[in-house]
């Protein structure tokens, strides 16, 4: 008789730190009560989703060579947990998800992360977010770093996670009951991501040819170890991902202490350095942030992920705002 397996995988919300992640930096994400469930049972020589939200299933043979080659697109994410995995029986089941897709909560670190976990990957929590880190560079050919795969494996309820990403280390910081984290999409779908995302980080990759890596850098009084990199443009790439770096540190102070006034205020300006430095926001997600952040009741927002389109983030007062997805810091992926 065959059992039936049931994986679940929450999505992310970043509250502070982006595009810090590739170089080894400081990340604040929560796993939230939104996620991806895949249900099903062990058995056959192939992987084989349906997924309410797609027409085509996932059909994935266990030897797949080439995720990035697979047919439907949502289905190379699976090849790449297969390829990664390798599991030695398949798996015939479905997918459900509360996550809007394409919005920036990692609808794809949670689809990898809970395949991975249906499939039978059975280890520690780190190794999860790695292998499907490998599962999403293969199948999507961007470069990502670990941010959304460790939030969505590692999640904590009630908490925020402060993220060393060189480290790979998750310190849980408690995010306090009288606040919302609220997430807005901004109604511009997410373009260019992939080729724009792996240009700024081979800019970052750069920098550090030059000064070494980003992350020692600690003090941002002057950014004189930075004074080296003589292009502008360059310059200001790794001046964001230096001065996000400290803003996660202080935000993660602000947490801690239950300063919700400070925190926003990091918020707002990283919002900035992502769009003047790191240039990765909109004209539509710049007006939304200006637009929340003038509203009563909102301690900060900003750009969540990658950029370029997709979700804001706000940290409200309760009830302050009544649009979007209010989100709680949930538990990480399991087998239910
Ligand atoms: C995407 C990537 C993450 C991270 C963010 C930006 O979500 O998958 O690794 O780099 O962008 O912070």
């Amino acid at each position: 008789m065959s059992v039936t397996v049931t994986a679940f995988a929450p999505g992310r919300v970043n509250l502070i730190g982006d595009h810090t992640d590739t170089t080894g930096g400081l990340v604040l994400p929560m796993a939230i009560d939104l996620g991806t469930t895949v249900t099903g049972v062990r058995a056959g020589d192939r992987v084989v989703l349906e997924s309410e939200t797609e027409p085509e299933p996932a059909v994935v043979a266990l030897d797949v060579a080439d995720p990035a080659a697979v047919h439907p697109s949502w289905a190379r994410y699976v090849a790449g947990v297969v390829a990664q995995l390798r599991p030695a029986v398949g798996f015939d089941g479905r997918v459900t998800t509360s996550l809007p897709v394409g919005a920036g909560l990692s609808s794809s670190a949670a689809l990898e992360v809970a395949v991975a976990l249906a499939l039978g990957f059975d280890g520690p929590t780190v190794d999860l977010a790695q292998l499907t880190r490998r599962a999403e560079q293969q199948a999507s050919g961007v470069p990502c770093g670990i941010m959304d795969q460790l939030a969505s494996a590692a999640g904590v309820e009630g908490h925020a996670l402060l993220i060393d990403c060189h480290e790979v280390t998750v310190a849980p910081v408690p995010v306090p009951d009288d606040v919302d984290v609220r997430v807005i999409h901004s109604g511009q779908a997410r373009t260019l991501v992939g080729s724009a995302y792996a240009e700024r980080t081979a800019a970052l990759h750069e920098a550090e040819s030059i000064v070494g890596p980003l992350r020692a850098i600690v003090d941002v009084g002057d950014l004189e170890p930075l004074r080296s990199i003589d292009r502008p443009g360059l310059l200001a790439r790794a001046r964001h991902v230096v001065t996000e770096n400290a803003r996660v540190r202080a935000a993660g102070d602000a947490l801690r202490a239950g300063d919700a006034r400070s925190f926003g205020q990091l918020m707002v300006a990283s919002h900035r350095s992502l769009r003047d430095d790191f240039e990765v926001s909109t004209e539509v997600l710049d007006a939304l942030v200006d637009r929340l952040v003038a509203t009563p009741g909102v301690h900060g927002a900003r750009l969540t992920g990658a950029g370029f389109g997709g979700c804001v983030v706000a940290l409200t007062d309760p009830g302050a705002l009544d649009e979007g997805w209010l989100v709680r810091p949930s538990a990480g992926a399991r087998l239910l």
